[in-house]
């Protein structure tokens, strides 16, 4: 189901008519610079989102600007956070719409998706719980360790999603090649154009 969207996306939206025609996917893949402009744009839209929460993650940590309450170093920074995710999201999905079924098949890519809603939960918890009673903690050096321990999840679950976007750019378990079977299962390999071919050269 996911995979015959993907192949819609990639082969027909946006085509017209004659033999030539390219989809609006085909044509943004085959664009001279677009394409890395949107990966500069990604990159540029990273420096930001994770460069601001890294500073409000450890003064929740009790590491940095202990002195100043924990309310005051997030209103300040956080509304550049949101805006360098909305940045980075959007930049990525027009990287994904190049290539959907490669990244779909890709191992990186998708482990970088599971850890990206794994720190959005995070978020989530943090806010609905941790946030409640942070009247009682806010100016201190130290916050409790409900808060430090969230602090350290969304630190650890943004550089995974970090490392697995800069190897994606990496080829190593391409579906197609000789893979280990958890990685051929892992990938979907068996569904995609290159298929799924086991170690010992045999199609499992
Ligand atoms: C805060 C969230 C994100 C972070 C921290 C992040 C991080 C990264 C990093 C570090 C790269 C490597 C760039 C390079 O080496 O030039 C990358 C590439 C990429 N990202 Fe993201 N990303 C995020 C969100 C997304 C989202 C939401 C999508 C798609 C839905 C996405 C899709 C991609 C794609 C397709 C690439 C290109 C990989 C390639 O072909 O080399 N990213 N990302």
């Amino acid at each position: 189901m996911i995979r015959a969207f993907l192949v819609w996306l990639q082969t027909a939206l946006g085509k017209g008519a004659g033999d030539t025609a390219q989809s609006w996917s085909e044509a943004l893949l085959g664009s001279l610079n677009f394409w890395g402009l949107l990966e500069g744009s990604h990159l540029i839209g990273l420096m930001l989102f994770a460069g601001t929460i890294l500073i409000v993650d450890l003064r929740l940590l009790g590491v940095t600007f202990r002195r100043t309450p924990v309310s005051v170093v997030s209103d300040t920074i956080l509304p550049l956070t949101i805006f360098g995710f909305i940045f980075v999201v959007i930049t990525g999905m027009g990287l994904f719409f190049a290539k959907p079924l490669f990244y779909y098949h890709n191992i990186w890519f998708r482990v970088k998706m599971i850890m990206l809603a794994i720190a959005l939960i995070n978020i989530l918890v943090f806010h609905s719980r941790i946030q409640r009673t942070q009247g009682s903690w806010d100016s201190d050096a130290l916050p409790p360790a409900g808060a430090r321990t969230a602090a350290a999840l969304s630190l650890s679950a943004w550089l995974v999603v970090i490392t697995f976007g800069r190897l994606i750019a990496y080829d190593w378990f391409e579906c197609g090649k000789p893979q280990p079977a958890f990685i051929n299962w892992a990938e979907e390999c068996k569904v995609s154009e290159k298929g799924a071919v086991a170690l010992s050269g045999a199609h499992p």
